[in-house]
């Protein structure tokens, strides 16, 4: 099926200083937005961003028929812009929506939709070295009806903003033992809204513990380390990556595939396999060498300087030699295009009209 994508770009351009807005509050100028009904996408468009209109009987707002994905665009040292594994973003939305039974996007209708989309809003694109164009595609149930159904409309939409460094500082993180962000069989592979609106009472406790998120552990013996907010955990222990296997539970992070690719090529040991907190405690208490750290889009490594397990705090190796900064030195200049990008990771989309 083709889809045309209609264009229609705002008369006056104002990009904004990019670097002074607060992550996710800015959009850019422009959106993309096309409509499901009738069995088929149509009215595919970019338009000036603006707000929806929708009523109070919108199946979304009850049910929760919401998928989501998150990624970047990189001005690259050619000044040309280039957005990360698109093609893994697009599997994974799909992958989310089948699990939502929500129809699925079209591969060349995404692609296009936020290539266009990156095209009118270059302007947007930070060209400092911390920054980037965050890219949201998602997709809402729209149809009228407070009945539990699953809905029969839907729109699937892109909106763009500005994103620089994520977290400033290392991380404080609790072993989470009581509460749990997705349970064999449940949704946790998507990238769907529920998840994370339930995984927010759990980590206000957390933070109000002083902790700056949680490491979510297995459903069933709250003992076997899943992930942490938006990211996947990873560990350098005795300087081998470890991180547990896409069990079902957690999200097929694009960044946890890029590191371990990445790592394996560096030919680093490397186990995808189940890690239990009391492995992690052995390793402190051998007085070995422990890196932990987040991996997602956000901030690429998140490196972890504290864990919680129980009442006692164990401490990581952050120093500036830490074997996750080359892992992340490595993502970063293949994004940038430093570094030959031999797994096509990268899609070169516009020269950048700043370049
Ligand atoms: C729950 C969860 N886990 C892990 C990740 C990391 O995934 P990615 O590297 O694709 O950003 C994310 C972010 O999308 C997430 O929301």
């Amino acid at each position: 099926m083709e889809h045309t994508i209609s264009i229609t770009t705002q008369a006056e351009r104002k990009v904004t200083d990019t670097k002074s807005v607060p992550f996710g509050k800015v959009p850019t100028e422009h959106m993309f937005i096309a409509e499901y009904s009738d069995g088929k996408w149509q009215n595919a468009k970019v338009v000036p961003f603006h707000d929806l209109t929708l009523s109070p009987l919108t199946l979304c707002l009850h049910y929760g028929q919401t998928v989501f994905e998150g990624m970047k665009a990189f001005v690259t040292r050619d000044g040309d812009i280039n957005i990360f594994r698109m093609d893994k973003h697009f599997d994974r939305f799909n992958k989310s929506l089948h699990r939502m039974c929500m129809p699925a996007v079209p591969q060349k209708l995404f692609m296009n939709a936020i290539k266009e989309l990156v095209t009118v809003d270059s302007d947007w694109v930070p060209k400092d070295e911390d920054g980037s164009l965050y890219i949201r595609p998602f997709m809402i149930a729209t149809e009228d009806r407070i009945g539990v159904k699953i809905s029969d409309e839907y729109l699937f939409m892109v909106v763009c903003s500005p994103a620089f460094q994520y977290y400033t500082k290392p991380l404080k993180v609790k072993v989470e033992t009581t509460y749990v962000r997705s349970a064999d069989g449940g949704t946790g592979t998507a990238k769907c809204g529920g998840n994370y609106g339930g995984a927010f009472y759990p980590t206000n406790l957390a933070k109000a513990e002083g902790f700056d998120q949680v490491l979510w552990t297995d459903s069933t013996h709250h003992e076997f380390i899943e992930e942490s907010g938006t990211m996947n955990a990873m560990f350098f222990i005795d300087n081998v990556l470890i991180t547990p296997e896409l069990s079902g539970t957690i999200l097929d992070g694009v960044t946890r595939d890029s590191l371990l690719t990445i790592a394996r090529e560096k030919g680093m040991n490397v186990e995808v396999r189940q890690i239990s907190y009391h492995e992690l405690i052995r390793a402190f208490e051998d007085g070995k060498r422990v890196e932990a750290f987040g991996a997602g889009t956000a901030a690429v490594v998140a490196p972890i300087e504290i864990i919680a397990i129980g009442h006692k705090e164990y401490h990581c190796y952050t120093g500036p030699d830490a074997t996750m900064f080359r892992l992340q030195k490595e993502l970063f200049d293949i994004r940038k295009g430093t570094v030959p990008d031999t797994h096509h990771w990268n899609n070169i989309i516009a020269n950048n009209t700043g370049k």
